[in-house]
């Protein structure tokens, strides 16, 4: 199988599965217009994210790495009515271009971004004893997954979601002695996902649009 045959079935999948939507489109519009990576996650896997925040039956939910707001809109429309989501940014240009496509997209309401380094923010959280999240989805620079592990344990309660974005990166996490800091990263995220007592872990690989990745998922146990 091949990134050919991988786009042909994720179209599949999108044209069977997901209702066609203007407003997610725009969004994607917009963010390449502006220049931003396309590194958003694809289509199929917004929902996914969409349907583990609706199983969780999240009303708090934290974003870290907001890009376009992409994910954060499919994560906004899971939630009650009085749900709220918090994306962090630390981009204000794409921080600048989410909150319009949120706008657009009807759920600024439920959903905003900060902006600012996602280590600091998560830390001011923890300091002000902000309410734990049900969901967290951990989108950003990969080297620093471990910190804002650490730091999203003490934002967590007993059930909350953890999901962690590109844990695969085109199986480059299979070279236990790489230098590359984002690999290195991940094998530290890994062996914490693996040994804290707190954490219930698995995790999937994917392929499909966005070549060949995958996600890792935690329950917070205690
Ligand atoms: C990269 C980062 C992401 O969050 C993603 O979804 C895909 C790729 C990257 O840094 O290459
Ligand atoms: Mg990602």
């Amino acid at each position: 199988m091949d990134q050919v045959q991988w786009n042909v079935i994720d179209e599949y999948l999108a044209r069977s599965l997901l209702p066609a939507d203007a407003t997610l489109d725009a969004a994607l519009r917009a963010s390449a217009e502006a220049g931003l990576p396309n590194i958003n996650v694809a289509p199929n896997q917004g929902k996914l994210l969409h349907l583990l925040a609706k199983l969780r039956g999240a009303r708090r939910i934290l974003e870290v790495g907001t890009l376009g707001g992409y994910s954060t809109i499919w994560l906004a429309r899971a939630l009650p009515t009085n749900g709220q989501l918090i994306s962090l940014e630390a981009n204000k240009e794409y921080a600048q271009v989410a909150r319009a496509n949120l706008d657009r997209a009807g759920v600024s309401g439920v959903a905003s971004i900060m902006v600012g380094a996602a280590a600091h923010t998560l830390e001011k959280f923890v300091a002000d004893n902000v309410e734990p999240f049900d969901m967290i989805f951990l989108d950003v620079d990969k080297k620093s997954y471990p910190e804002y592990l650490r730091l999203s344990l003490q934002l967590s309660r007993v059930g909350t979601l953890i999901v962690g974005d590109n844990v695969i990166r085109r199986g480059r996490i299979a070279d236990l002695a790489s230098t590359d800091p984002d690999v290195a990263g991940l094998h530290e995220f890994f062996r914490l996902l693996g040994t804290n007592p707190r954490l219930d872990s698995t995790a999937v690989q994917t392929v499909g649009t966005k070549g060949w990745d995958g996600f890792s998922m935690s329950i917070v146990t205690s």
